[in-house]
């Protein structure tokens, strides 16, 4: 073959590939059969391989994520990602309609879709070839996140037809399906990994990991329902979805034209039920104003367009028998009462526990064993009781009355003042709070010992060869070869993950010992301010509460815990196996250069770090902060109830505006 004939060969594989893909993912109609495909896109990358002179990025062999790409880079979007506003009731659509008819003087007609429980994604095409993709970000700034989104089979690289503008963005929704969501979750909980609270979670984290080929195999997918650009084939949102469908993107089936508000209303009713059947999660129903001229006399309020809304369902509840209670403990001996429940179906999974919380909330809902309740799953994995059945109740039930002593250890509890959970005080003999402390010690935040997990723990715990954190120092590679889950090389792992700790700085020891109230950022700032163990052991309250973020029940408890004689026969022990106990003055260097010249404004409240550190951040990578936002200054960085005078000029000046995540990204 000649170099051109290969050229068109490898075009002609695209083509066919890229429209298999298309049958098979969007119209669910494969004309071939999996063997047949892969055979294709071997030979396809075989060729790619032999001659990269006809790379391209959108070659349907790039679906599986071949590139590790370093960071994200933020962009700017062409058109502002706005929200919706959202609405509950049948009232409010009502109302929302009236306003429409007032603004515009006509009904008008409205196009009702699902709302998919995703996260956002703006895709931008040149000449029919997928250009960018970028994440909503703060809704101005995006993350691009191009090779990630590539590698989603619904989404077409190249565009069937030839009657697609030359540029013009779609924007949709990238989720998990339920069943994909399931089994990644079912994995991660077999591997001790953190499972993902929801499908929503899992496919925003997914889009954010910094390897394509995990990307790829996580499946996500994507609807698209919005589009924007000039010289559209038609004036209105509806016609222009269905032509997007042909160009090849993946729109969903039940979009609707409603001539009025009562077909809207109707559309909501029926999918409150229908929706429970589909593969994957849809939270509510977006209303939008068909034509684009309506839209237009319509406007935008300052945050969203006045010619769409959404609708959101309430979560779902479901009614179940309350079969017994159980009383957990945890690392730091706080009881937490959990439900068992007779199982029930509930949001796509089943549902057999629910977390009663603590003594004050089986008071308020005066709840019985026996009970009917009502159980509902909000955002988080564990659904929780919302209500109580009592016209269901048998005259004979009593009061769930919470225990008085621990169903570990048989200590009395005590509930400390001012708090709600009661708690077992025998934290050095109580099992679950020793194994919880250790397991809080090897986590990925504090030590990092990923040799080990939740379950060796137990295991190792179990034989009796660690009794606390420091033993795990003790253990030879003998002790381990003689458990039956350990091999050379899972040994070898363990054991040299334990000896790599030996490094992690001092904070993040400080962390991993587990002193009640001290979380990852208090931990920092006590580990900055008195630099050793020794000043932290002998610490007054005054002196701790010299400490940003320490309050009184920080500074007590950290003094209670620094007062058991086996606390410090422990610190000692790890002092001695080696473990960072003061602060690495390099710590207070310079990290990078990465802000090296920038000037730098920040505004708001950060998730991640307080303002302070964020401040130190920015000058130990170089950067300068400086308090108001001008010309010459060089970011935005934007937390959480930012001052809308700043944000405003920042926006008039054309200043780069970066959200508290893109930040971290920027320096990492
Ligand atoms: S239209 C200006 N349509 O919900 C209109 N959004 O609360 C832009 N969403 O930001 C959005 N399904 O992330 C639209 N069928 C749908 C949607 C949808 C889910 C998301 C999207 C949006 C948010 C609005």
């Amino acid at each position: 073959m000649s170099h051109e004939q290969i050229h068109q060969q490898i075009e002609h594989l695209r083509e066919v590939l890229n429209s298999h893909n298309y049958k098979y993912y969007v119209l669910h109609k494969p004309e071939i059969s999996d063997f047949e495909f892969d055979n294709l896109l071997k030979e396809l990358n075989d060729l790619e391989a032999k001659y990269p002179e006809f790379d391209d990025p959108n070659s349907p062999t790039k679906r599986v994520g071949s590139d590790l790409t370093g960071e994200f880079t933020q962009v700017q979007h062409k058109y502002q990602m706005l929200s919706l506003a959202n609405t509950y009731s049948d009232d409010e659509i009502k109302e929302f309609d009236a306003r429409v008819v007032k603004g515009m003087g006509e009904t008008p007609e409205y196009v009702c879709e699902l709302k998919y429980d995703g996260t956002a994604i703006g895709l931008t095409y040149k000449n029919g070839r997928l250009a960018q993709a970028i994440t909503r970000g703060d809704g101005i700034v995006g993350d691009d996140v191009t090779s990630n989104v590539r590698t989603i089979k619904t989404i077409p690289l190249v565009l069937h037809g030839n009657d697609f503008p030359a540029e013009f963005e779609i924007r949709g929704e990238i989720f998990m399906p339920r069943k994909v969501f399931d089994d990644i979750n079912t994995l991660r909980e077999e591997e001790g990994e953190v499972p993902f609270a929801n499908p929503r979670n899992a496919a925003a984290g997914t889009l954010k990991l910094l390897d394509p080929t995990v990307v790829a195999q996580r499946k996500l997918d994507c609807f698209l329902y919005f589009i924007l650009g000039e010289n559209l084939p038609f004036n209105n949102h509806f016609d222009n979805l269905k032509k997007a469908k042909d160009w090849g993107f993946k729109i969903p089936d039940n979009n609707k034209l409603c001539k009025s508000v009562d077909e809207v209303l109707a559309f909501i009713k029926q999918w409150d039920n229908d929706r429970k059947k589909l593969p994957y999660d849809t939270d509510g129903v977006v209303i939008k104003v068909n034509s684009y001229q309506q839209q237009k006399v319509l406007g935008f309020t300052a945050k969203t367009p006045r010619w769409a809304i959404a609708f959101k369902y309430k979560a779902e509840q479901v009614t179940t028998q309350l079969l017994s209670v159980d009383f957990q403990v945890g690392r730091t001996g706080a009881i937490t009462p959990v439900a068992n429940l007779k199982p029930v179906k509930l949001a796509g999974s089943t549902v057999k526990r629910a977390s009663l919380h603590n003594a004050d909330q089986i008071e308020l809902l005066d709840i019985r064993i026996g009970d009917s309740v009502q159980v509902e799953k909000g955002g988080e994995i564990i659904p929780k009781i919302v209500g109580v059945d009592k016209t269901q109740r048998t005259l004979f039930s009593t009061p769930l009355n919470f225990i008085a002593n621990c169903p570990e250890c048989s200590t009395p509890l005590v509930k400390p003042e001012g708090e709600a959970k009661h708690f077992c005080p025998n934290q050095v003999g109580c099992p679950p709070q020793i194994k919880g402390r250790i397991v809080h010690f090897i986590s990925r935040k504090a030590l990092n010992i990923d040799g080990l997990g939740e379950e060796t723990i137990e295991l190792l715990f179990a034989k009796g060869l660690i009794r606390d954190i420091a033993d795990l120092y003790l253990l030879r590679k003998e002790q381990l070869l003689n458990l039956e889950r350990f091999a050379e090389k899972s040994t070898d792992n363990a054991i040299k993950s334990i000896e790599e700790s030996k490094v992690i700085p001092f904070p993040r020891v400080l962390y991993g010992i587990g002193i009640r109230y001290v979380g990852e950022t208090t931990a920092r700032k006590l580990a900055l301010h008195f630099g050793t163990i020794e000043k932290i052991e002998t610490a007054t309250i005054e002196q701790l509460l010299e400490v940003e973020e320490v309050g009184d029940r920080i500074a007590q408890s950290i003094v209670e815990y620094f007062s058991n004689p086996i606390t410090i026969n422990l610190i000692d022990r790890l002092k001695l196996a080696g473990l960072q106990l003061k602060v690495d003055e390099s710590l207070n260097q310079k990290i990078s250069d990465k802000l090296n010249g920038l000037s730098l404004v920040i505004s708001g409240t950060f998730s991640r770090i307080s303002r302070d550190e964020l401040k130190e951040l920015i000058q130990k990578h170089g950067g300068k902060n400086v308090s108001s936002v001008s010309s010459s200054t060089s970011m935005l960085v934007a937390g959480d109830k930012i001052g809308p005078a700043k944000l405003e000029k920042a926006q008039k000046l054309g200043v780069r505006i970066v959200s508290e995540e893109e930040f971290f990204e920027l320096i990492s």
